[in-house]
């Protein structure tokens, strides 16, 4: 019981800094339930949280495996509340149909929805089977202002690309690096469908580690966020970024290996947490049982 109430407590806690932080593009959520004590904690926190967010990815399945990872992330969120869920792509099985988004969104993440969290999409594979994606990119659920997008919470700036086949990238390439050079926050997070460096089936895409990671290094991204491969993996930082990726949202798994950079790697179902604070992200990889199966910190390199 008393590790119940300290749970609870510390989640209401957090959630002030939360509050604080609001997402600044993001003014339609209401804020979380606050209560007195909650506020008593809070100003003797000399380390805020600033952001607390989840990921999901290849998660729009619409079946038992998808239901038990919204099952968790609601959990997760009565006891420690957040505004922001990155939904990296194959957000609708299998061709992308709008007209299943109540199965594969509305329904599995209803309380989340209800509670005022805003999903923020990328387009996957799938997603583009049907007119291209754009039906989801219209949907207001997904959040989406374009294919690929940028918006900010205060010391946090998040870069959503398209990463799909058919993107032009002689136009999306030099978007992202206007932005990210023009961009002041201090921590700087990308996140898009398809991996960069990857021990899974897929494996590493070469033509990304040529062409976006050198943009990553050059202008201090510490996190980069995706899916395609239905498994997890967080790797140790690679030339400063951390490459998580999180697909096992709900589409069934596949297996993952190991590289000489990663991390962990496990092919099991769960969704991830990001708590993000001035000096470090927390990572833990939650699965569909709760447990807590990966869990890691990007510390703040000050140059
Ligand atoms: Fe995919």
């Amino acid at each position: 019981m008393q590790r119940r109430n300290l749970l609870i407590l510390g989640g209401a806690a957090a959630a002030v800094g939360l509050g604080k932080a609001a997402l600044s593009s993001i003014n339609t959520a209401p804020a979380p339930n606050l209560n007195d004590s909650s506020r008593a904690i809070a100003p003797a926190n000399r380390n805020p949280l600033l952001l607390r967010f989840v990921a999901t990815a290849d998660s729009g399945s619409s079946n038992e495996n998808q239901a038990a990872v919204a099952a968790a992330m609601t959990r997760y969120y009565q006891r420690s509340p957040y505004k922001l869920a990155v939904l990296a792509g194959d957000n609708i099985y299998d061709n992308g149909d709008i007209g299943k988004v109540n199965s594969a969104f509305e329904r599995p993440y209803q309380t989340l929805l209800k509670n005022g969290v805003i999903f923020r999409a990328c387009l996957g594979n799938h997603d583009i089977r049907s007119v291209n994606g754009d039906p989801q990119v219209q949907y207001p659920g997904f959040n989406m202002p374009g294919r690929y997008y940028t918006f900010r919470d205060k010391a946090v700036q998040f870069f959503v690309l398209d990463t799909n086949v058919n993107v032009d990238w002689s136009v999306q390439q030099p978007w992202l690096e206007k932005e990210l050079s023009r961009s002041n926050a201090t921590w700087k997070i990308v996140y898009g469908h398809h991996p960069i460096y990857s021990s899974g089936v897929y494996g590493n895409t070469q033509g990304f580690i040529e062409n976006l990671s050198p943009l990553f290094k050059k202008y201090g991204v510490q996190l980069y966020i995706n899916g395609h491969e239905h498994s997890y993996e967080r790797t140790r930082p690679i030339n400063g970024t951390t490459y998580l990726i999180t697909g096992n949202g709900g589409a069934y798994l596949r297996p993952v290996g190991r590289s000489p950079w990663t991390e962990y790697s496990v092919s099991r179902y769960g969704f991830t947490a990001f708590e993000v604070f001035r000096d470090r992200i927390k990572i833990q990889a939650i699965a569909t049982d709760h447990q807590v199966f990966d869990q890691g910190i990007i510390p703040l390199k000050t140059a």
